[in-house]
């Protein structure tokens, strides 16, 4: 008799939940079909290339293959959450986004929400995507319009239980999800504010730079702290401006070098994830970079030592001598 109560009750308890997530996702169903508002607006697909060089479209959505179609998707994402791989963002109709209108593709890049409503993994940076004007969300879908379209079918993602249940993102994005530019900072000049854009918005340094909390969001007290464990698991340094576990030893002008041609102070080459990154900043002007490096430059110091201890150059060589 009791077992049966309690039986009850714990269905009870599910159809609330369930009810409960039907409505949240109604909500925020609702929320981002007011606020996607599309600009007029000529949008320019020479800009748009940049920009989407800048941000990493064809990294995530090309595969790895030689031979690969770029953004034709495919890209195996690995995560602590399970594999995700980049959709095809081609213009192909059936298996791109060649049907999507102006304002499907700024509720993805500024919302994460899919044209039929549903929400999208944080795999896909929109939350850092959102601080995008739409003007420059608009030249990137110019561009990916003028691309070629692929037929491709990439595999559907292969998540861990229970995150392959795509209503659960509703509740994510409750808690963790502020959609929006960040406002403008009294005090500070349009370089800054110019640098702080490329980064935090089109660039996502931070997605790969700022460690994550235990539901996988970026830990914004510890913003460009470095994370041991990165996107694809590598760690990822520490880029506040400390002097000893990040890059406080380096100028703004080897900052924004370093941005156009991967190499740092000492003379290493940025390897990994960061190489693609560099191939999308040495294509924006050298304003760009400089603004990028003036920003990142006037970050709070933050101590976090990741991954080991970078020996000074002559100690590595008294090692290999000895
Ligand atoms: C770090 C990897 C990464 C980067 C960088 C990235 N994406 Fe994605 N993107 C993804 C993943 C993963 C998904 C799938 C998300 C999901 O299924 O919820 C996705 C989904 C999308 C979708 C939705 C596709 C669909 O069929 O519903 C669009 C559109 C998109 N991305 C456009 C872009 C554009 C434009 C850029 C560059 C400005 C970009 N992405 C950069 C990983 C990335
Ligand atoms: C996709 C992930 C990713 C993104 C996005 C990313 N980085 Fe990196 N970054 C890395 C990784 C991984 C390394 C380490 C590379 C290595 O070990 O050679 C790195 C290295 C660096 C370094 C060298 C630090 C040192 O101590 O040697 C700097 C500086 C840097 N990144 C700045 C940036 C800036 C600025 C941005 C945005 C414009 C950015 N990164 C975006 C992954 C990323």
């Amino acid at each position: 008799m009791r077992l049966r109560r309690l039986a009850g009750w714990i269905a009870g308890l599910a159809l609330a939940a369930v009810v409960l997530v039907g409505a949240a996702f109604g909500v925020a169903r609702y929320l981002t079909r007011d606020t996607v508002t599309v600009p007029d607006y000529q949008p320019s697909a020479e800009r748009g290339a940049l920009l989407a060089a800048a941000a990493g479209c064809v990294t995530c959505h090309t595969a790895e293959d030689a031979d690969a179609v770029p953004l034709a998707g495919g890209r195996a994402l690995e995560t602590p959450f399970g594999t995700f791989y980049g959709p095809n963002i081609t213009p192909d109709p059936a298996h791109g986004i060649g049907g999507w209108t102006d304002a499907d593709f700024l509720a993805a890049l500024g919302h994460g929400v899919a044209p039929d409503g549903s929400d999208y993994y944080p795999a896909f940076p929109y939350t850092s995507f959102t601080g995008m004007t739409p003007e420059d969300m608009l030249d990137i879908k110019a561009w990916l319009f003028s691309q070629p379209p692929s037929p491709n079918s990439p595999p559907d993602h292969d998540l861990a239980f229970p995150y392959g249940i795509r209503v659960g993102l509703t509740f994510w994005k409750l808690m963790n999800f502020a959609p929006g530019p960040l406002p403008p900072e009294p005090g500070r000049n349009e370089a800054w504010h110019r640098g702080r854009y490329l980064v935090t918005a089109v660039a996502h340094c931070g997605e790969c730079h700022t460690p994550r909390d235990s539901f996988g969001a970026m830990d914004m007290s510890r913003a460009f702290a470095g994370s041991e464990t990165g996107p694809t698991g590598e760690a990822v340094p520490n880029i506040t401006p400390d002097p000893e576990t990040g890059i406080g030893t380096w100028s703004e002008r080897d900052l924004a070098f370093f941005l156009q041609s991967g190499m740092t102070p000492a003379g290493d080459f940025a390897g990994g994830e960061m190489s693609a990154v560099i191939r999308g900043t040495a294509q924006l002007s050298a304003e760009d970079r400089a603004a990028i490096a003036a920003y990142v430059m006037s970050l709070p110091p933050i101590r976090n030592q990741v991954g080991p201890v970078r020996t000074a150059a002559p100690e590595t060589l008294g090692e290999v001598w000895e």
